[in-house]
């Protein structure tokens, strides 16, 4: 289905729980687009969307129903993580446009056949990470070319909650049955088991269906450091960490620490990443952001802020003679002050160092401006912002993470390759 620059371009939305609603709202709000379907399989989240969205739209529990469908150009895909490679692969195979929420994957294997399925198709991929759009790292990474810190050697990243809905226990219905839930459906590929909604409605928490704090959050992390740096990706991964605090029965780590070597490219020196996720942080409700670290300035950045703090390197290295002998030291200050006379201090030596604050525009919105890049792309024919090879790029190194912890081991990775 080929669509024009002013077409209206009809979406669908497989997977309507928090994130699919929010994004279906999100996409209502771009000129042209409208919502004709909606799959999922628990009845109450298909009646929420009639009740949102309005009574024309299909609803159905098989999404496969929707991908048959004509008047349906795109899809929102917001399922959990273990439907989203093989609901991507149907969804272009029958000729749509995809949206898939991050992470591309659930497991790094099926990567690269995602990736050929949208070259086959020729459609629209893109994956959900809307920091990958964000003003705010498109600046982060604008300063970064201009060398505003100097040589990059390290990068901080860190998304920090402490609350039970930020750790992911989120409500159940009580109404919840076989009688108005197509169980099987949800378990898709993952292993057979009765009839348990918390493993539905909490999915996060477990590891046949999500991919914990990796693929939900460092995989966040690891997309915008990616735009920042123009990195391809870490050569080396190392994770560990623990069930600390959220004993509900979860099957992974609450606070989980990561270490990443970054090789050397055309566009950075070789730099070590450092991520975190504490689900019991003890502070603020969720504390999110990086440090950008380089030999002239460090850039730290948040939800909508770019801060960078320069100071110049030292114009001489200083000394350490108080434990030699006293003519010793009269000897090496002498030399030293031969090699460096002393500069007077001026007002300029206090006005060398400086800050610079950056703040996206009032009311600006990372997701609408991920989701408008989305429409654009398919309008225009541009390339999409956050392709599946970009996808792979980020969801790759955070679901080594879970590798890495499981098996307590450090991961090889080759970010050209993928694998
Ligand atoms: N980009 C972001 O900032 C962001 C934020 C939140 C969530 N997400 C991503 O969005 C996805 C959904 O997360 P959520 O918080 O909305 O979870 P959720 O549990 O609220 O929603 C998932 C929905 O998918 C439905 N579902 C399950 N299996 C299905 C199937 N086979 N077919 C159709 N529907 C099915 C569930 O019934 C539920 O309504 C996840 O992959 C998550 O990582 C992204």
């Amino acid at each position: 289905m080929q669509t024009s620059a002013n077409d209206k371009i009809q979406i669908a939305l497989i997977g309507a729980g928090g994130r699919g609603m929010a994004d279906a709202k999100i996409a209502l709000r771009i000129p042209g687009v409208a919502l004709v379907a909606v799959a999922d399989i628990y009845d109450g989240h298909l009646t929420r969307a009639k009740e949102l969205f309005g009574d024309h739209l299909f609803t159905t529990r098989d999404h496969r129903e929707i991908l048959a469908r004509k008047d349906v150009d795109a899809v929102i895909i917001g399922t959990p993580d273990h439907w989203h490679a093989q609901i991507t692969k149907e969804a272009l195979a029958a000729g749509k446009h995809v949206y898939c929420e991050k992470p591309m994957v659930h497991d790094i294997a099926e990567g690269k056949s995602v990736i050929e399925a949208q070259q086959a198709s020729g459609r629209v991929l893109q994956i959900g990470s809307q920091y990958v759009s964000s003003l705010v790292y498109q600046k982060a990474r604008d300063l970064m070319k201009t060398g505003a810190i100097g040589e990059l050697n390290m990068v901080e990243a860190y998304l920090d909650r402490n609350t039970a809905i930020g750790a992911w226990q989120y409500s159940i219905p009580p109404d919840a049955s076989t009688g108005n839930i197509d169980w099987d459906r949800f378990l898709g590929n993952a292993p057979k088991r009765p009839f348990e909604p918390i493993r539905l409605f909490r999915w996060r928490n477990y590891r046949d269906y999500g991919t914990g704090v990796a693929g939900d959050l460092f995989v966040h992390l690891l997309s915008g450091l990616h735009v920042v740096t123009g990195s391809l990706g870490p050569r080396r991964v190392f994770a560990t960490g623990g069930l600390r605090f959220w004993n509900d029965g979860r099957d992974v780590p609450d606070v989980m620490l990561a270490t990443m070597d970054y090789p050397k490219t055309a566009q950075h020196p070789e730099f070590t990443l450092a991520l975190r996720v504490n689900f019991a942080s003890g502070v603020a409700q969720e504390n999110f952001g990086f440090r950008f670290v380089g030999s002239e300035g460090v850039m730290t950045t948040g939800y909508s802020s770019v801060k960078l703090a320069k100071e110049p390197r030292e114009s001489e290295p200083g000394f350490t003679t108080e434990t030699f002998p006293k003519a010793m030291q009269k000897k090496m200050l002498d030399e030293y002050r031969a090699k460096y006379p002393r500069k007077p201090l001026t007002a300029e030596s206090i006005a060398m160092q400086g800050e610079s604050h950056y703040t996206t525009p009032a009311g600006y919105d990372a997701n609408l401006h991920h989701q408008q890049n989305f429409y654009d792309s398919i309008r225009n024919h541009k390339p999409s912002v956050e392709d599946g090879v970009f996808g792979l790029r980020a969801a790759g190194p955070a679901l080594l993470t879970n590798k890495s912890y499981f098996d307590r081991t450090v991961c090889s990775w080759d970010p050209r390759q993928m694998a």
